[in-house]
């Protein structure tokens, strides 16, 4: 039997449609008082559940003025992600269509792969305003402060082979490349596979997760970190982690850089499944200052060496001539500026 799609009501730990409901309703109002009342109507729940959730949407930092007798407004329009929202932009689009958000969860690769294995079709989104454990590479954890970064996964389903994943990674780089460069004017580098990177330090990264077989993918849940509005790292982050609010020294809209973000990698993934890998192999190499002439260590499980990048295969695998004159093609692994 094919087991049944979630959807956003039906998955747990979703926000709830109608609390995203009452966030779309002050913010399309925003400098105007509703009542209570009014709320209550518009979205189907009683006065004293809105009093709840806009105690519930204080507590996630949405700066909700008012009280019951006087009815309600947002001091200002928060940058959350809603599917309401996401939706309107992405009329359309394969990314448009089912939009899991959660204000808080573990990993949205958890929960993407989980959906993946209950039959969620290609172009689910899963989205979070914070994580409590979100997952970077080699066991690493992402850290999710909430409502400042971007924590998204894309659950696809192309007919590829394993060892053609890490192009859907280097895809969603450079989606990210596009979208920060076109919002924010910064320059934005690119660090094989999965490292977005600003003045060396690190903005973003991506995880690419899968379930497939020897031969052939079953579905891949690709994750994107995009650190947008962080003030600050705490520890040792602050010399390795960087924000696009502090390199720009402006706040910036989480929404739009996510939907240009969609829109790009919508279009390459388009692409890429019509012609094959060509085009997004070469723009990474055009785009990332790693693709080749530089000097790195890469570390892997069986061994750690130093070589110069030589380019990446026609399956986006970076090569690296090593000191020693041979050439590695390196499938897994760390890489890393050398001195
Ligand atoms: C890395 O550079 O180590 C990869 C970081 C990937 C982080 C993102 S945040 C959204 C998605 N969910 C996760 O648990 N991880 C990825």
């Amino acid at each position: 039997m094919r087991p049944i799609p979630m959807t956003q009501d039906t998955l747990p730990g979703t926000t709830d449609r109608r609390l995203a409901g009452l966030l779309t309703l002050l913010a399309e109002n925003s400098t105007i008082v509703i009542s209570g009342a009014r709320i209550a109507k518009e979205i189907g729940v009683s006065r004293s559940t809105v009093w709840r959730w806009v105690e519930r949407l204080r507590e996630l930092g949405v700066k909700v003025k008012g009280q019951p007798a006087s009815g309600y407004f947002l001091e200002r329009v928060p940058d959350i992600l809603t599917p309401d929202m996401l939706r309107q932009r992405l009329k359309g689009s394969l990314f448009g269509k089912r939009i899991y958000h959660f204000f808080k969860t573990d990993s949205t690769n958890r929960v993407a792969l989980e959906l993946g294995h209950a039959g969620e079709p290609e172009g689910a989104v899963v989205l979070a305003e914070e994580q409590t454990a979100g997952r970077g590479r080699a066991g690493r954890t992402w850290l999710s402060e909430r409502a400042a970064g971007i924590y998204l996964t894309l659950l696809l389903r192309p007919k590829l082979a394993p060892v053609q994943a890490p192009l859907l990674t280097m895809m969603a780089g450079l989606s990210a490349h596009a979208a920060v460069q076109a919002m924010t004017g910064l320059k934005v580098d690119l660090k094989w596979p999965n490292d977005v990177l600003i003045r060396g330090k690190k903005a973003g990264g991506i995880l690419t997760e899968m379930h497939a077989e020897p031969e052939q993918i079953r579905f891949v849940a690709v994750g994107i970190g995009l650190n947008v509005n962080q003030e600050k790292f705490p520890g040792e982050l602050a010399n390795l982690a960087t924000s696009l609010r502090v390199e720009t020294g402006k706040p910036q809209s989480r929404l739009e850089l996510l939907v240009r973000l969609l829109r790009e990698f919508e279009s390459d993934y388009n692409q890429f499944l019509r012609e094959g890998a060509g085009r997004v192999v070469a723009r990474f190499e055009a785009l990332s200052s790693y693709a080749s002439g530089k000097r790195v260590r890469v570390t892997n499980g069986v061994e750690s060496y130093t070589g110069i990048t030589a380019g990446l295969g026609p399956e986006g695998l970076l090569q690296v001539r090593r000191d020693d004159g041979q050439l590695s093609t390196v499938i897994a692994g760390d890489v890393a500026e050398a001195g």
